[in-house]
């Protein structure tokens, strides 16, 4: 781990941007905002919660029994309430709030606050028609459509815990999710549109809940209204026959700032994926604060984050903080280079995009197809661009930086996870930016890279990436695991440990090099090795197999797999397709090796783990390290 990375600190290099972003900005200076923080954490994370409304104040700002936080106790709130009603009685009524483009122009919804809300409360009532309470989990497998955020937000007004499935995921994946929460409910649409294409999402949900006992109904959005999909009323509903007669308002559930918002699952390194667990209190102060003061976010914005709303980086700041903020937002079922490259510009120009927030896996796939498409089209609304989900290296950076913001966009390369539930460290608007390097802890976050003692690490040293102290908006538990949630909470006494390899600079800006886990993030998803490997296995000729990520200059990491196969099964190129159309059936596209290799063994340590890292270590014809463990 203590690698040495001085060779790319020296090389790195700094741009600093017009001191007017900075003097204009909500964050001002950083070091006093930092420090300001430091002095008075409760006062400062007190004041960004009186900003928004509740309806019961709070005792006590937190309360932390290590490893367990409670944030604004006994407060009352509803998430909704802020983002919604609170817009809705003031002067942003009618402004918009969400902007839809399917994938052709005459494909566009606009909503305005006043209109979200309606449709919320109405959908919300629906919901209640069906005897969801508070507290019953609803899964939600829908495109992106504005009924998916409505969706989400009618969940959060009547207190149902809702969880979204990422609608690129298949039976397996939504079986497993439906079951580990027990939902109640499940939401879907009959398509989702890519690339010209119409991909059934019925057909899967009908599969994923044949062994899921917990579910009572399913709802569907009928979006293809010339052949209607075929509704089973023993069972389904139509979205909008769900709201007939139902009216048009719905009082807000008061919530207790602990009771859980919403689980999302994420891969986890052994076993099944985790649900993780958000609060409602917590998580939407934190989601408000740093919409507001990382973004940015002014009245006059048009704020456009690329993220489906089945990734906590939709939640976060695709749905709740910027409607907390009372932004216009643009939504997108559009793919990015469908059907040209130019897609994202094109949109940008025609809605007047101001705040861009994207992923370097896209950032690259833009760079290689070259800068004439963006080009082409009218950029300057542009004022802030934003990266997330795995390192934006320095060529990426530059890229954007250039050819996008034109030298005058600050970048905010956002360090967070699903976990964290808000954005915890980046360099903060009219800092200087370090290529290939995040920057630092935000205010209200205390962080730093140590070793595995928890010492922090000198500059140019690896180490794991810590938090050193709770934060509002971090994850509760993971749902029905407690334990595993305490293990976040002690590899490294005292701190929440990331399982992210980082390294500093004498400036104390960070660098995240990568997981220190078995998570591949292949295109700004992540996949758990064990999920594709459990997958493989699950085929009939298959006996073992182990997967790994290969770093790939376009998506970040592809996966590779090593199979062993059952005796008497021949090895070949009919089985390899055979295999990874199993993977695609069982855990979607985003999920396919694209290399699988046939071997007659495994590196496995002596209890029988699986040594991913030997195989990746040959692969890239690296040293493996410490073998010490490996079975002979
Ligand atoms: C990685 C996404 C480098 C990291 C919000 C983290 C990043 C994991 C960055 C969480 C970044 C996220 N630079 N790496 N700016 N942002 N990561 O849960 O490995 O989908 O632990 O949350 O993505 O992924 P998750």
């Amino acid at each position: 781990m203590a690698e040495n990375f001085n060779v790319r600190l020296n090389e790195a290099k700094y741009y600093t941007p017009e001191a007017s972003c900075r003097e204009q900005s909500w964050i001002g200076d950083y070091n006093r905002a930092y420090q300001a923080f430091l002095a008075d954490p409760d006062g400062f994370w007190d004041s960004a919660a009186r900003e928004l409304e509740w309806f019961q104040p709070w005792d006590q700002v937190r309360e932390w029994e290590y490893p367990h936080a409670r944030w604004f106790v006994n407060a009352k709130l509803n998430i909704t309430y802020n983002c919604l009603d609170r817009h809705a009685h003031s002067q942003r009524r009618n402004k918009v709030a969400l902007m839809w483009r399917g994938e052709t122009e005459d494909e566009e919804r606009i909503l305005t606050y006043r209109q979200l809300l309606q449709e919320v409360c109405r959908f919300a009532n629906g919901l209640s028609r069906l005897g969801v309470r508070k507290g019953d989990r609803v899964c939600i497998y829908m495109p992106v459509v504005p009924e998916q955020i409505v969706a989400m937000l009618a969940c959060a007004r009547i207190g149902a815990i809702h969880t979204v499935v990422f609608g690129g995921f298949g039976v397996s994946a939504l079986n497993q999710r439906i079951r580990g929460t027990a939902a109640k409910v499940v939401i879907t649409a009959d398509f989702t549109y890519r690339r010209g294409k119409a991909i059934p999402l019925k057909n899967i949900v009908e599969e994923a809940v044949v062994k899921a006992p917990s579910v009572e109904r399913i709802v569907i959005l009928r979006r293809d209204a010339e052949k209607p999909v075929e509704i089973h009323p023993e069972m389904e509903v139509d979205y909008h026959d769900l709201m007939n007669g139902v009216g048009r308002e719905c009082p807000p559930e008061p919530m207790d700032a602990e009771d859980p918002l919403f689980i999302l699952y994420t891969s986890g390194t052994t076993g099944s994926p985790k649900g993780i667990v958000h609060a409602c209190g917590g998580y939407m102060v934190g989601t408000y604060y740093t919409t507001k003061h990382i973004f940015d976010v002014k009245d006059s914005d048009i704020y456009w984050c690329t993220a489906d709303p089945g990734w906590i980086t939709g939640h976060s700041y695709g749905v709740y903080g910027p409607l907390l903020n009372g932004a216009t937002c643009l939504i997108t079922e559009t793919t990015p280079d469908y059907p040209t490259p130019a897609t994202n510009w094109d949109l940008i120009e025609e809605y007047g995009v101001t705040i861009f927030y994207t992923a370097p896996t896209a950032i690259r796939m833009f760079m290689r197809v070259g800068e004439e498409w963006p080009n082409r089209y009218n950029l300057s609304s542009l004022r802030i661009l934003g990266s997330v989900g795995e390192p934006l290296n320095p060529e990426a950076f530059e890229w954007f930086y250039q050819t996008i913001g034109k030298g005058r966009c600050p970048i905010v390369d956002t360090w967070w996870q699903t976990e964290t539930g808000m954005q915890m460290l980046t360099t903060t608007i009219g800092e200087p930016m370090r290529p290939g390097f995040v920057g630092k802890p935000i205010p209200g976050v205390v962080a730093d890279v140590v070793d595995k003692t928890g010492k922090p690490v000198p500059p140019g040293t690896g180490g794991l990436l810590v938090i050193k102290e709770p934060w509002p908006s971090m994850m509760r538990t993971i749902w029905n695991d407690d334990e595993r949630y305490c293990k976040y909470w002690d590899t490294i006494p005292g701190c929440y440990t990331a399982a992210d390899l980082a390294v500093k600079d004498e400036d104390g800006y960070i660098m995240v090099i990568g997981r220190s886990d078995d998570l591949i993030v292949v295109a700004g998803h992540n996949i758990g090795t064990a999920e594709v490997e459990s997958a493989l296995v699950s085929h009939e000729a298959v006996a073992e197999a182990a997967v790994i990520g290969k770093p790939d200059a376009l998506k970040g990491n592809t996966i590779k797999a090593f199979v062993i196969l059952r005796d008497g099964r021949q090895p070949g190129d009919k089985l390899k397709n055979d295999l990874t159309y199993h993977v695609r059936l069982t855990l979607g596209p985003i999920a396919i090796p694209s290399e699988i290799e046939f071997v007659r063994s495994l590196p496995k340590t002596r209890s029988g783990k699986i040594m991913r890292r030997v195989l990746k270590a040959q692969e890239l014809g690296m040293d493996p390290g410490d073998i010490s463990t490996l079975e002979e």
